[in-house]
């Protein structure tokens, strides 16, 4: 029963659209008519409002982290993973826009930190490598997904690989856009506007 109780929660708290929450505080206006008009912080950021991107940043991956971490400690381990899941279903289908969500990569992280700081770590290092070098957010979140079951196979086991490999997947099908932008050559840089 706790199982279920913590796998809902963890929905719940991924529905949270922490870029929402920031654009109606800080009056940012439509974020669905801003960039790319995604909800994340990387849009956020289009804004100009580098404050309320942390924000989002901060807010969008501390609802993953603090998913896994609420199940692991009412229910135990296996519950924790299956809640990382359910976070991030919350932020990209969130019951509170429409299930119309965000791209997952702040929950993704969060998640992944919560889930192994080592890998989660390995991971924000991923991303901000590939960024400090390329300046394409969705490239830095994509290597950093395709890398993220690469770093649990070589830390753990494959079973763990597997279950990360789910959020991969999930992260890949939500930068499809992205992924034609950056096959063209029209993709934005972190920062940019349009
Ligand atoms: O965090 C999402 C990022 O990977 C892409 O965002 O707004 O450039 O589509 P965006």
């Amino acid at each position: 029963m706790m199982f279920l109780v913590t796998a809902i929660l963890a929905y719940l708290l991924g529905s949270i659209p922490f870029g929402i929450v920031m654009a109606r505080l800080f009056d940012l206006g439509d974020l669905r008519q801003i960039g790319s008009g995604n909800i994340g912080a990387t849009n956020v950021l289009r804004t100009g409002n580098k404050l309320a991107a942390f924000l989002t940043l901060l807010g969008d991956s501390g609802k993953g982290a603090a998913a896994v971490l609420l199940a692991r400690a009412l229910v135990g381990e296996q519950a924790a993973g299956i809640a990382g899941l359910c976070a991030m279903l919350g932020h990209l289908y969130p019951v509170f826009l429409r299930f119309k969500g965000g791209k997952g990569v702040a929950t993704f992280l969060g998640t992944l930190l919560a889930l192994s700081f080592p890998v989660g770590l390995a991971a924000c290092a991923t991303w901000l490598l590939v960024a400090f070098i390329t300046r394409y957010s969705s490239l830095s979140a994509l290597i950093a997904a395709l890398m993220a079951p690469i770093y649990t196979a070589a830390l753990y086991h494959l079973h763990g690989a597997m279950v990360v490999s789910v959020l991969t997947a999930l992260i890949f099908i939500k930068h499809r856009e992205n992924i034609v932008r950056l096959k063209n050559r029209t993709e934005s840089k972190i920062g940019q506007k349009g």
